[in-house]
């Protein structure tokens, strides 16, 4: 434990002296010393790949490979096609607590998606409400939301440290950082997104996103059963309509606390509830505290309440699909950033029921 509190301090110095852009393409494992390169990169959907944590109900029978598809310059060539509602009727829809009215097309307008609650944010850069047209990169807030709470099949980014968000823009530029899953289209849209975007941009978005509070966005449920769901396109998880109820196995399963209001109205007010098996969140827990026979405690890194240190990013009460991802992918090597050699001893030994239970646990703590 304290070497690794040691190693996490050694790095910290080193990245606090200079900046974090200018570190790119530095090979951590030479500075630490760890054992990042017997973690061979994982083929997509291999066994023990987590298909509950990237959104899917069984693998897709026709996966893509976004690395070969999404090589230009322009983002919106990694969107895949059909992934948002559509209703071209020019119906006025509402949400609850919102004045204003909006189309099912203006809500999901690539340049401009409608902001329901204006009053809930400071005023927002403009890539963070329009993108860049120009090179079609679409709004941040069309996946993050507004507020930045983010879905499920994307990131919170709301109250992230400021030198955080800008290190991930630029490992995800850089390729250090890449989803294990080669069929995640907006996992590559994002990575083409941040390598367009400038320095100054950047930071304008990472201080305006990361100025805002993370608010409870997911209810955690232990249980045998959950609703019937279905898998959108890109990633979200969607109760169907009627009371039937499944086996939840070993999965954990993320969906919207109402699934029009996530997927049609894209409401940044409505939250997450995620089932997740009898036991789960004991053994989460356990973990998170101790290491639990398998891993290191979390909060030497990040804090107490796991809210976060100048080391470690804020993790409780965040989407635990998201959760799920980062650790698969901190597990397969890769995410292989200049500070993904401190997380290497927290993830190389957990079991897929250990990754799932760590997820449950920090999902359920309040942010
Ligand atoms: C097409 C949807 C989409 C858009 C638009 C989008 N992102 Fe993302 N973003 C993602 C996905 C997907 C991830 C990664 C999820 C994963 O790793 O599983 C992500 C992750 C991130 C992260 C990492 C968060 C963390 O905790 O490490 C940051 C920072 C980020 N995005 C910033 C931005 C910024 C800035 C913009 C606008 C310029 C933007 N995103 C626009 C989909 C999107
Ligand atoms: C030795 C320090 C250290 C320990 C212990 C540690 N972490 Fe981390 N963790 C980090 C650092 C540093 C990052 C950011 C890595 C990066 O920049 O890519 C991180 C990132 C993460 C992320 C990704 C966050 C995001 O927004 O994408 C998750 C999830 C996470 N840690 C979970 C855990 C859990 C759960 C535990 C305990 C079981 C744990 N960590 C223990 C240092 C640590």
């Amino acid at each position: 434990m304290l070497r690794v509190i040691f190693f996490a301090i050694i790095i910290f110095l080193g990245l606090s002296g200079g900046s974090a852009w200018a570190q790119e393409g530095t090979n951590a494992a030479n500075v630490l010393g760890a054992p990042i390169s017997d973690i061979a990169t994982a083929p997509s959907h291999q066994e023990g790949f987590p298909l509950w944590a990237y959104g899917y109900i069984t693998p897709p029978t026709a996966p893509e490979d976004w690395r070969e598809m999404c090589v230009g310059s322009r983002p919106r060539e990694c969107d895949r096609p059909g992934g948002m509602p559509r209703d071209t009727s020019g119906t006025l829809l509402r949400v609850e607590g919102s004045d204003l009215a909006f189309t099912q097309t203006e809500i999901t307008a690539p340049y401009a998606p409608a902001d329901w609650f204006p009053q809930d944010h400071p005023p927002m850069p403009d890539v963070v409400a329009h993108g860049i047209e120009e090179i079609e990169m679409r709004a941040c807030a069309i996946c993050h939301l507004p507020n930045g709470q983010g879905l499920m099949q994307n990131a919170p980014v709301a109250g992230l440290p400021v030198d955080y968000f800008l290190r991930q823009l630029e490992e995800m530029a850089s390729g250090a950082r890449q989803t294990s899953d080669h069929h995640k289209a907006n996992g590559f849209e994002m990575a083409a997104m941040a390598r367009a975007l400038s320095p100054e941009q950047a930071m304008e978005i990472a201080e305006y996103y990361g100025s805002i509070p993370f608010k409870p966005w997911v209810r955690v449920i232990e249980s045998d059963t959950v609703p019937k769901f279905t898998a959108s396109r890109n990633g979200l998880l969607m109760k169907v309509e009627g009371d039937e109820t499944e086996p939840l196995g070993n999965r954990l399963i993320e969906l919207p606390e109402d699934t029009y209001n996530t997927n049609n109205l894209r409401n940044p007010r409505s939250g997450m509830v995620a089932y997740t098996p009898i036991g789960s969140l004991a053994r989460g827990r356990e973990i998170v505290e101790t290491g639990g026979g398998v891993s290191v405690a979390c909060a030497a890194c990040h804090g107490a309440d796991l809210r976060g240190t100048a080391i470690a990013p804020p993790i409780a009460g965040r989407q635990p699909s998201y959760i799920g991802r980062q650790l698969y992918d901190f597990q397969q090597g890769n995410r292989n950033g200049i500070m993904a050699p401190l997380m290497i001893p927290t993830v190389q030994n957990l079991s897929p029921d250990d990754l799932l239970a760590l997820a449950a646990y920090v999902a359920s703590l309040s942010p």
